[in-house]
């Protein structure tokens, strides 16, 4: 009964692990029989960690999504957030130290890029808030959760269109898994957002391909 109190009233994991462990201590004080005491213990944690187990299942967030779900995709977005950032630096420096005769277009092309890589960045920041978490905000955790690398001195044509393509690739892979992630647990609106990043990229891959040719 203190384990369903504990439950109901959404207690965190934390609180319910104390409440847990004061049943047990009560539990403890009242039964004189050690081996009883140990059984009944066992069963009883048992039994409450199923029921709690389904009841933490059944929490929902602030948008009506189960927090389960909701934390994993955070965590999803926050890699991908992160991806995101270095992408967008790393784009920066190729608009700044792209050099040669394609100077003029990629030039332009690039900052293009990175200001759309800035504003991905703030909405897939505020979808992660919308689903109760914190976005991560720091670049020193940036470069450890980003599946891009950082790239510097890269200033030939054919040198930054080949990474802007492998980091565009690299995002699309990330957006694929958080669509089908989202589309299986009811997340429209994260599906809707991010298959607009992934038509966006797609035609990118087929524009920039073509000019590498
Ligand atoms: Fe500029």
């Amino acid at each position: 009964m203190f384990l369903l109190e504990a439950s109901r009233k959404q207690a965190s994991p934390g609180k319910q692990k104390a409440l847990i462990f004061v049943y047990q201590l009560k539990l403890a004080i009242t039964t004189k029989n050690i081996s009883l005491r140990n059984m009944q213990l066992t069963t009883y944690v048992k039994q409450n960690d199923k029921q709690q187990l389904v009841n933490l299942k059944k929490m929902e967030n602030q948008i009506g999504l189960q927090k389960a779900y909701a934390d994993k995709m955070a965590e999803s977005l926050n890699a991908y957030l992160s991806s995101v950032q270095v992408a967008y630096m790393n784009v920066r420096g190729y608009h700044w130290n792209i050099t040669g005769n394609q100077f003029y277009l990629l030039h332009e092309k690039f900052e293009e890029i990175y200001n759309s890589l800035n504003e991905m960045a703030d909405e897939i920041a505020e979808r992660i808030l919308m689903l109760g978490v914190s976005p991560v905000h720091a670049y020193s955790k940036y470069l450890k959760l980003a599946k891009i690398r950082e790239k510097e001195n890269v200033s030939t044509s054919k040198e930054t269109v080949r990474e802007v393509l492998d980091e565009t690739r690299q995002l699309l892979k990330a957006e694929r898994e958080i669509v089908r992630l989202a589309s299986e647990n009811g997340d429209d609106g994260t599906v809707n957002l991010i298959t607009g990043y992934i038509d966006e990229q797609e035609k990118m891959i087929w524009m920039l391909s073509a000019l590498g040719k």
